[in-house]
C-alpha cells in the first residue's frame, strides 16, 4: 500500500516526525508532499522544506520526499495514489481536517484520507509556534531536529541582515 502525506511543513517539525515514522511503518511506501497553503504566510521556500524534509528522513527507507504546486486531489492523480494521511493533534484540528477530506473526495472520488493521532508529547506542537519562538530568539531544539534549528537560526539572521523581520 502506497500513501501521501501532504503538508506545508513550514518547517518540519517533531511532530510530523512522529507521523512520518508511524505511518511508514504502517505502508510500503510513504510520499512526504510540501503543498502550498493558500492560508499559511509561508517562511521557507518549496525547495528550502523538500531538502530539509529530505535531510530529516533519510534514514527512513521506504519515505520519498517530493513537492507539487496544485491541488492535492490533482497531485494524488499525477501519483497514482489515492491515501492521504493526516496528523490530528486534538479535537480541534477535527473541524479543518474533516472539511479537507470531504473537499478533496469531492473533488477526485478515489481519495480517502486516514487520520493518525499524533503522539501526546506533540499534541500542542505546531511549525507557527516554532517559527514564532524562533523568531524573537528563543529555543526551538526541542520541538525541531539540530539541521532545522539551524535553517531557521540562519533565515531570521538573514531577515536582520537585510534590516527585516521575516
Ligand atoms: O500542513 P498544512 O498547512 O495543514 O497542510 C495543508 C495542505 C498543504 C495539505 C493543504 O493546504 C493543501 O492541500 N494545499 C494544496 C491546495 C489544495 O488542494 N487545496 C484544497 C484542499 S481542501
Amino acid at each position: 500500500m502506497k500513501a501521501i502525506y501532504p503538508g506545508s511543513f513550514d518547517p518540519v517539525t517533531f511532530g510530523h516526525l512522529d507521523i512520518i515514522s508511524r505511518a511508514a511503518k504502517q505502508v510500503d511506501h510513504l510520499v512526504v508532499a510540501v503543498l502550498h497553503n493558500p492560508d499559511k504566510k509561508g517562511l521557507f521556500t518549496l525547495e528550502e522544506k523538500v531538502e530539509l524534509l529530505k535531510e530529516v528522513t533519510k534514514n527512513i527507507e521506504n519515505v520519498e520526499i517530493d513537492s507539487f504546486s496544485g491541488l492535492l486531489s490533482d497531485y494524488a492523480t499525477q501519483k497514482n495514489c489515492s491515501t492521504m494521511i493526516r496528523g490530528l493533534r486534538a479535537t480541534t484540528d477535527l473541524e479543518y481536517e474533516m472539511q479537507m477530506a470531504l473537499t478533496n473526495r469531492k473533488l477526485n472520488k478515489e481519495i480517502d484520507t486516514l487520520f493518525m493521532v499524533s503522539s501526546s508529547e506533540y499534541s500542542y506542537l505546531s511549525s507557527s509556534t516554532v517559527r514564532q519562538i524562533a523568531m524573537f530568539g528563543g529555543k526551538v531544539s526541542c520541538f525541531v531536529p539540530k539541521v532545522v534549528e539551524d535553517a531557521l537560526k540562519d533565515k531570521f539572521e538573514e531577515a536582520y541582515d537585510n534590516g527585516r523581520r521575516a
